[in-house]
């Protein structure tokens, strides 16, 4: 086959080699504009397993790659005075240019033609080549000349950043500083690559690069500002820049690629150019090896090139975009880094090393068991306000909320059972809520517990609105207080515009076959072709509504349930009040995001008025409606949580979605947690997450670097009442309480767990 690798980095290179390898007799010419020993940038970090794969594809540059490598095992983070050093993280560095000059050698010596000092315009110009790789970087030419085939989607990320280099030594440590000046935060990532020489990207916001005036100086201006900025860890050493044939300063914003297509005819995208991953979590030059490595064993293992082609972008592309999304997160953290410069060292550097949610708490305490333990200690002592004797996991430390004090972190999620006559819980519901409380979690919530009959969701709904419901209710919170150290909320709601429908494993959010009744919203605006219109309320109906809920609080106080909760999401009535998608109105309870406040605001005074002041009050909104800015954003969803604060709502339960049937969500594990974190680390008030929330090492890291103070999870706990029970035994922790009849199952499952084979015992 004839070949033109158009782009000498990584990619063209290593592909070049991988093909020669399978096939010597392939013509191959690699074509670049750089000279040989040209390059931008520095140094680049790969990891042990794509060394690993290098080795498999090609062992003799692997070996000459692993020769040059520099290791480290810490992270270092400097922030506000303090120093942070964590352990076990496993990286090597190497130069960029190094890495060029072993595979151009290598290449060499299979026998491909290597083109420096040209450069090219357009794959047309290489019509007499059997296959033409565009491995021509993030700005590539090719991909651009046939943009109406790959349509290209670039995003160009907020900060700015410089790749610098220096002679100041980064030895033992993968370095972060974090400096506060005159003009904002701006912080550096620094590496070693080199004996002697260091990565050194410095980076900060639009805002802050502005003040600085970044924008207007030159190279060597901006290498003295930062030399200025950085002082205290240069020791005296110059920073260095080798892209001096950039105009201008040098500093770049991020350009996220993704390309609808790879190939088209016989030219294929390969690394940057068809995708690019963030520099943040290092796995660019990892991209293009891989991808390299993929194509050519494709193109020798399929019968046809289209074949090969077909598979390298099916394979590639879910591993693409697996790590463009951890690489999003750790964007999005950098980006967003005032959210997180209140927190405390301990916790801010947690946060830092799991941002891409690719490292977990357990995984951390594989690293490094010393340095987690002590961040865990210091959770305990902010948890229970005393200096801890020993640590345990986030999850099991105590939480309080006015007078309400819960064991742990783990709340029941609100489930609706469908299992209620006329309103009335059942013997269904005092089994389900009771086991649950039995199994562990600190806080069981109720169903949505609907304040009058038009207000259900179905006819299976629990209401709160006559004398049997309250007994009912009472029955179940007296047992769970009796037999049990778990706390149980109330969830109170009002259906509005999805009421009158099925049961949940019926045709979901369909109207009833028969005997449906009116439903109310703030809006004439039905759910989906098939629903109800709404009529829309009137003062007086909303007067009435209010009632209700008062009504249903009282009821909930008289009950002895330990915390309320509003019901404010999911397109029910008072979330249907919020989102601008539902609320039409031109009165004072539309418009404005205030506006549509308005009334829920209402219904928590009201409902305030009427609860313990000792007790708290928790309110579920949807963060996100999942379609643009058309809807509730996680920006509104900012400032509703600020409203409900300053309302003195004690704590946001942050679920998202089930608005809108044109709601495009995107799912994953803990996918609704961003939002949390956003509120909480931008209000001040306290959110439980929820959404896919399934593993106690799910829970753990959320808690510990300070995403939410609660958990919620649903699913989980419909599979598994004791999942915190479970959850306990699996982590070897042993302080939970067990019902006493159950206690010879505890230790049998104690026994088992510890035992060395099992699972939990090898985090
Ligand atoms: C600040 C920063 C830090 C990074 N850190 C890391 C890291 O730690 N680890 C990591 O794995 N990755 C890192 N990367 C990413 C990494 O550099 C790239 O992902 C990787 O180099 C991609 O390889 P590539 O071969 O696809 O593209 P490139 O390396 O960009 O190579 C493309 C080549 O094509 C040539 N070329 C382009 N257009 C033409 C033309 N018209 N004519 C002739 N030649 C042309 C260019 O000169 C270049 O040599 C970092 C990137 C940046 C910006
Ligand atoms: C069967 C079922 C019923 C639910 N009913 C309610 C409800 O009554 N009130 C509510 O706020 N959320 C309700 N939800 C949503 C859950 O509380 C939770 O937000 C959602 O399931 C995501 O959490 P998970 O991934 O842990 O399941 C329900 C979920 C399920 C699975």
């Amino acid at each position: 086959m004839r070949i033109a690798c158009l782009g000498g980095g990584p990619a063209g290179l290593y592909f070049a080699i991988a093909m020669k390898r399978r096939q010597p007799n392939h013509e191959i010419v690699v074509v670049e504009r750089n000279r040989p020993y040209d390059t931008f940038g520095w140094g680049v970090v790969l990891s042990d397993e794509t060394l690993a794969n290098l080795n498999l594809s090609d062992p003799e540059s692997a070996d000459a790659i692993r020769r040059a490598f520099v290791y480290w095992d810490d992270i270092l983070v400097f922030y506000r005075g303090s120093v942070t050093r964590s352990s076990g993280h496993g990286f090597c560095g190497i130069g960029r240019k190094r890495l060029l000059n072993i595979l151009q050698d290598r290449a060499r010596s299979l026998g491909v033609t290597l083109q420096f000092e040209t450069e090219f315009e357009s794959a047309a110009d290489y019509r007499a080549y059997d296959l033409v790789v565009a491995a021509d970087g993030a700005n590539s030419k090719i991909r651009s000349t046939l943009a109406h085939v790959f349509k290209p989607d670039i995003d160009v990320r907020a900060c700015k950043y410089i790749w610098l280099g220096t002679r100041q030594r980064f030895q033992d440590a993968f370095t972060f500083i974090f400096e506060e000046t005159e003009h904002g935060w701006i912080w550096a990532h620094a590496y070693q690559f080199e004996p002697d020489t260091a990565t050194f990207i410095v980076e900060c916001s639009e805002a802050t690069w502005r003040r600085f005036g970044f924008d207007t100086m030159s190279q060597e201006e901006t290498l003295a500002s930062c030399e200025r900025i950085f002082a205290r860890n240069l020791g005296g050493h110059r920073l260095a820049t080798n892209a001096r044939h950039l105009s201008g300063s040098a500093w770049l914003n991020f350009r996220r690629v993704q390309c609808k297509t790879w190939s088209h005819e016989n030219i294929v995208l390969m690394g940057d150019a068809a995708a690019t991953a963030h520099f943040s979590v290092g796995s660019g030059t990892k991209l293009a090896l891989e991808s390299a490595i993929a194509l050519a064993e494709y193109l020798h293992t399929e019968p046809t090139m289209a074949a090969a082609f077909g598979r390298y972008e099916e394979e590639r592309r879910t591993e693409v975009l697996r790590l463009q999304s951890a690489a999003r997160n750790s964007t999005e953290w950098f980006e967003h880094i005032e959210r997180y410069l209140h927190l405390d060292p301990v916790q801010f550097n947690y946060s830092l090393l799991t941002r891409s949610q690719r490292i977990s708490h357990e995984n951390l305490r594989a690293r490094d068991k010393t340095w987690l333990e002590s961040a865990e200690m210091w959770f305990e002592e902010q948890a229970t306000k005393e200096r801890p004797r020993q640590s345990r996991p986030p999850m099991f430390t105590p939480f309080h909320l006015r007078d309400l004090r819960l064991k742990n972190r783990v709340v029941v999620s609100p489930m609706a059972q469908y299992r209620a006559v006329d309103g009335t819980p059942t013997d269904w519901h005092l089994v389900h809520y009771a086991e649950r409380a039995k199994g562990g979690a600190g806080l069981v919530m109720t169903e949505m517990t609907c304040v009058s009959p038009e207000g259900r969701i179905s006819p299976g709904c629990a209401g709160l609105y006559a004398p049997e419901h309250e007994a009912a209710w009472k029955r179940i919170a007296d047992f769970v207080h009796a037999e049990t150290d778990a706390k149980i909320g109330m969830q109170l709601g009002h259906s509005g515009p999805k009421g009158s429908t099925q049961l949940g494993w019926e045709a979901a959010d369909a109207p009833l076959a028969q005997d449906n009744w009116q439903v109310i919203g703030p809006s004439p605006v039905r759910w989906s072709e098939g629903s109800q219109v709404p009529r829309e309320m009137t003062r007086a109906d909303m007067d009435m509504v209010r009632d209700e809920f008062v009504r249903a609080a009282s009821m909930a106080a008289r009950a002895g349930f330990d915390l309320l909760e509003l019901h404010c999401a999911h397109g029910y009535l008072l979330s249907a009040f919020i989102s601008p998608l539902t609320n039409q109105r031109c009165d004072a309870y539309g418009g404005s995001l205030e506006n549509r406040m308005r009334f829920p605001l209402e219904i928590y005074h009201a409902v305030r008025a009427v609860w313990a002041p000792t007790r708290p009050i928790s309110v579920r909104i949807s963060a996100n409606d999942w379609v643009g800015a058309e809807g509730i954003t996680p920006e509104d969803a900012v400032e509703i949580a600020c409203l409900l604060r300053d309302a003195g709502v004690d704590i946001i339960n942050v679920s998202a979605g089930q608005t809108s049937t044109r709601a495009r969500p995107v799912y994953g594990r803990m996918f609704q947690t961003p939002f949390s974190d956003r509120i909480r680390n931008e209000t001040g008030i306290a959110t439980m997450a929820v959404g896919n929330i399934y593993e106690p090492d799910h829970v753990n890291s959320i808690l510990m670097a300070g995403r939410a103070d609660l958990c919620c999870l649903a699913r989980p706990h419909l599979a598994d009442p004791y999942w915190t029970l479970h959850a306990a035994a699996q982590l070897g922790y042993r302080g939970e309480t067990w019902p006493k009849p159950y206690l010879q199952g505890r230790d049998q499952l104690h026994r088992l767990a510890s035992r060395s084979d099992a699972p939990a015992m090898k985090v």
